[in-house]
């Protein structure tokens, strides 16, 4: 049975949905200060959470047997992914489900300040009829600037468009083709900001973002210009910002997020022309559903091992299509499992190949495997598709990973050399008709080896008799052998023998082994 706690508050329909799931059970509980937190976690499998709680490292490092921390929402400024990652927990979101809220809000906004809506209200219902005081401004034939063009910010440019605005964007991250589609100019930043009459934020926040709006890029705006954020409040300098509103050199400003929340001695609060709501971006009620149900669909499929949607911190793209990788990875993990028992001395670097079909869909998930297989003997914390390459990396273990062409005798081919300070062996494998994982190279010899089980390698000279000595050292040890694949490159030079063995091997049989004087080198491992 799995187990999920909530910790922030979630739609009825998704709380729905895991009452109906007979393999799961779960608590809700959302007022857990964080050291009640910290009690709790180790006894879940999965966290959801929304943006009320914080999923520092400490939380991911006690939830012993965490494997998916799932956000009711977008952003995840506060979750630790890479605590997560090192940790192997998945970290997923809900990208899809309150786009389209988000960018109604943005409109909203951006409507109710240009039109005075907050303070006309207030004022009216003070008793007053002050028409002349909220006189507004029109949004048609504006231009407005959006920082930020992922799928909230193409959502807004859409409205905008529709009520006649002109489209200006900046995004690094989105090629020019994108916007040209739209009708949309993307330019960069320092283009953007004379020209906007109207700003709006939907960036994350990363060290590159945050105060993005300050005292130097509002000095680049339009005099007059309009500002909306219902991204995320560290985008902005605050105090920055209410600077300009005083001195009039940005118009009006609505905000619906803030650096700390609930805001407490923000100078926005203070500030004249500033329209705010408590971020209420994402809370209607079909973004709400939306979220809620999704994002227990996706953590049960997690727990599940039947795919892991919108996860964050995949090496590789992870929807339900990982299906068809899993038999290769198999054979990947085993790779790397022997390339870790056949290496004498710390691997250094690891290049992973996969030649043949789907070659480019396999070789970042197969080569996460090899890595998993490589590390998880020698290290003490559990290793998974998700922190391998993390692991790897704080090892200073270089990796790469190339894809190929289809090699001639097999329809796709998985490569994997490993070198350390002095060596290197490279492992090559296949799948076979039956779907078994087979190796069928090491090194320069041609094999066909059953990766299976507990595997004993041993390195001889080709002497006649090596075979005999060893057998008989097996039978000594009573040691059934499911197996024994004998290779050599030529006739007098070095043969090694790959043996599946039908258990693990018996007090003193490696050493007995050794004693063989044509024996020179044995490697074990558990596949
Ligand atoms: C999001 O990131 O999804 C929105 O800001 C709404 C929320 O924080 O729940």
């Amino acid at each position: 049975m799995f187990r999920i706690l909530i910790t922030d508050k979630l739609g009825d329909a998704g709380l729905q949905r895991l009452e109906e799931a007979e393999d799961a059970a779960y608590e809700m509980n959302t007022d857990l200060s964080r050291e009640e937190l910290l009690e709790v976690i180790p006894g879940y499998d999965a966290l959801i959470v929304r943006s009320g709680t914080k999923v520092d490292a400490g939380v991911l490092e006690a939830g012993e047997r965490l494997q998916v921390v799932g956000r009711a929402g977008i952003g995840v400024d506060n979750i630790d992914v890479r605590a997560a990652t090192r940790r192997g927990i998945v970290v997923m979101n809900t990208p899809h489900a309150n786009a389209v809220a988000t960018a109604e809000q943005t409109m909203t906004l951006m409507l109710a300040l240009s039109r005075h809506t907050a303070p006309a209200h207030a004022s009216l219902k003070a008793g007053e009829w002050r028409r002349s005081d909220f006189v507004g401004v029109e949004l048609y034939d504006k231009i407005l600037g959006i920082i930020g063009f992922g799928r909230i910010g193409r959502l807004v440019a859409q409205r905008a468009q529709a009520f006649g605005m002109d489209v200006l964007a900046y995004d690094p991250y989105v090629p020019e083709e994108v916007g040209q589609e739209m009708g949309v100019s993307l330019v960069p930043l320092e283009e953007l900001l004379p020209q906007a009459d109207y700003l709006t934020l939907h960036s994350v926040v990363t060290p590159e973002t945050e105060k993005m709006i300050n005292a130097g890029t509002i000095a680049q705006m339009k005099e007059g210009v309009r500002l909306v954020n219902v991204a995320r409040g560290k985008l902005i300098d605050e105090q920055a910002l209410a600077d300009a509103l005083q001195s009039g050199a940005v118009a009006g400003a609505a905000v619906d997020v803030y650096s700390q929340e609930p805001p407490q001695d923000n100078p926005m609060l203070q500030a004249p022309k500033v329209l705010h709501t408590p971020h209420l971006g994402a809370s209607t009620i079909e973004a709400q559903r939306a979220v809620a149900t999704e994002i227990v669909a996706q953590v049960l499929d997690a727990l599940r091992g039947g795919g892991f949607r919108n996860a964050l911190n995949m090496p590789f793209p992870a929807g339900p299509e990982v299906a068809a990788a899993r038999p290769f990875m198999e054979l990947g993990e085993k790779m790397g499992a022997l390339l870790d028992a056949l290496a004498p001395d710390s691997i250094r670097q690891v290049e992973v190949t996969v030649e043949g079909d789907q070659a480019d869909d396999l070789v970042r998930p197969v080569a996460a495997a090899v890595l998993k297989g490589i590390l998880q003997r020698s290290l003490s914390v559990p290793v998974n598709d998700i922190n391998a390459h993390l692991l790897a990396e704080d090892r200073d273990i270089t990796v790469s990973q190339t894809a190929g062409l289809a090699p001639a005798d097999y329809p796709t081919l998985v490569s994997s050399r490993a070198r350390w300070e002095g060596g290197q062996h490279t492992l090559t494998g296949a799948l076979f008709g039956d779907g078994r994982p087979r190796i069928v190279q090491i090194d320069d010899a041609q094999v066909n080896a059953s990766p299976e089980g507990t595997v004993l390698i041993i390195r001889s000279d080709d002497t006649p008799d090596v075979l005999g000595q060893v057998g008989t050292v097996f039978a000594a040890y009573d040691v059934g052998i499911a197996a024994w694949h004998m290779e050599r490159k030529e006739p007098g030079k070095e043969a090694f023998s790959f043996v599946n063995l039908d258990g693990v091997p018996p007090e003193g049989l490696l050493q007995a082994l050794e004693k063989i004087p044509a024996v020179t080198a044995l490697n074990v491992a558990a596949l």
